[in-house]
This record gives C-alpha cells, structure tokens and sequence, in this order.
C-alpha cells in the first residue's frame, strides 16, 4: 500500500467513522449513501451503524461498485447493499425507511430542478426527523465546477432548505474528497 491508500485506509476505518459519528450516525441505523463511488464514506457508515445497521451505497459506476465491494469483502463487512442505478434520481427505497442520507461530493452533478427531485426523493426515504448531510464540493471558492461553480455554500443551504429541510449545522474538517483528505464542510439538515 503506498502512503496515500494508507491515509484513506485509516480515514475508511477510523477517522471517517468518527466523523459519521460526530455528525450523528448511529448504530443499528440506515443509511443511504447516494453517488457511492468507492465507498470512502459507505465504508466508514457501515462501521459506524455495526453488523445490525444497513448501508445502500449508490452509483451509476459499476467499476466503482466493484472496488467498494471487494473492499467491503476484505474488511468483512456484510451491511453494505451495493445498488447500481442508471444515473436517475428515484430512489427505489421505501418511503420513512432511512434515517441518513448522505449527498457528499455529487450535487455538482445536477440541475437545479434533478437537484430538487433529488432532495425530494430523500425527504421521501427518510424517517421522521432524521437526517440529510450534504457535502456540496466544487460551489464558487472550492474548485468551482459543472453545476455548483456559481453557488455559494448559503446557495445550497438555501435550496434545501426550499425543499423542506430544517439547517441544523455547518461541519467542517479534514474529511475525504476523491482519493485523499482535504478540508471541507458538510452542512446537516432535519426532515
Ligand atoms: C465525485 S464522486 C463522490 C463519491 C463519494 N460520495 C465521495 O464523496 O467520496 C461522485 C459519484 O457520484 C456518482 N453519480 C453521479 N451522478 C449519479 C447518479 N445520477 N446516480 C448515481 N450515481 C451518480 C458518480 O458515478 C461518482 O461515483
């Protein structure tokens, strides 16, 4: 291993756990983990809610569904359901059914309105009360790119909170972006 999957090998299973932790995953509890990739935030969320709780990790990319399940298979972790979709926003969950969605690194990806379904689609997962963090990487001032290059981190929180979620709070630390660490900010949200 060289220093980098190191670095993202302890993220994976020590610090991103805790980060999970801080933000409010807890055990037993389940997460839906939507643009998967290869799982530098599913794995430490299967860690977090234990052997009790459940993950749907979710992409469109097979090839990086394959890496998070070879991953999760080293690590024995058997509460990761792998989904592979074809890039659409529906959720083929059950309404009230998740107590965490995570948007972490994806949002940049979307529309404004495939943005909106998509809040919509997680405000109907979720469980009462329950949570939606979003790391919106590549807004105006952090690597601006494709979607979120001409929003601000106040522009995101906004949206969301247009769609029916409550802001609970700004998160910020060294947490994973792409193949290593980086500081970033997460913003939480209540249903
Ligand atoms: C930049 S990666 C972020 C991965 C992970 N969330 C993280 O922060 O490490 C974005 C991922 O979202 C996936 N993605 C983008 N649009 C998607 C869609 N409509 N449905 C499912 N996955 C999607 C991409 O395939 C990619 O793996």
């Amino acid at each position: 291993m060289n220093d980098i999957d190191k670095e993202m090998d302890r993220w994976e299973r020590e610090q991103g756990v805790k980060f999970l932790k801080n933000i409010g995953i807890q055990n037993n509890q389940t997460v839906l983990d939507f643009g998967a990739r290869v799982g530098h935030y599913s794995i430490p969320a299967a860690i977090a809610v234990g052997n009790k709780g459940v993950v749907y990790a979710i992409d469109k990319d097979q090839e990086a569904l394959n890496k998070l399940k070879q991953k999760a298979i080293s690590l024995n972790l058997k509460n990761i359901k792998i989904i592979k979709n074809s890039g659409e926003v529906e959720l083929k969950l059950k309404d009230k059914s998740v107590d965490a969605v995570l948007l972490y690194d994806v949002l940049h990806f979307f529309k404004k309105t495939a943005r909106e379904m998509l809040y919509s689609q997680a405000h109907r997962v979720l469980k009462p009360d329950s949570l939606i963090s979003i790391y919106p990487k590549h807004i105006s001032g952090d690597d601006p790119s494709h979607e979120l290059k001409t929003l601000s981190l106040d522009d995101v929180k906004q949206e969301v909170q247009e769609s029916g979620f409550i802001f609970e709070e700004k998160y910020c630390g060294n947490i994973s972006h792409d193949d290593s660490l980086n500081h970033g900010c997460v913003l939480n949200f209540r249903k």
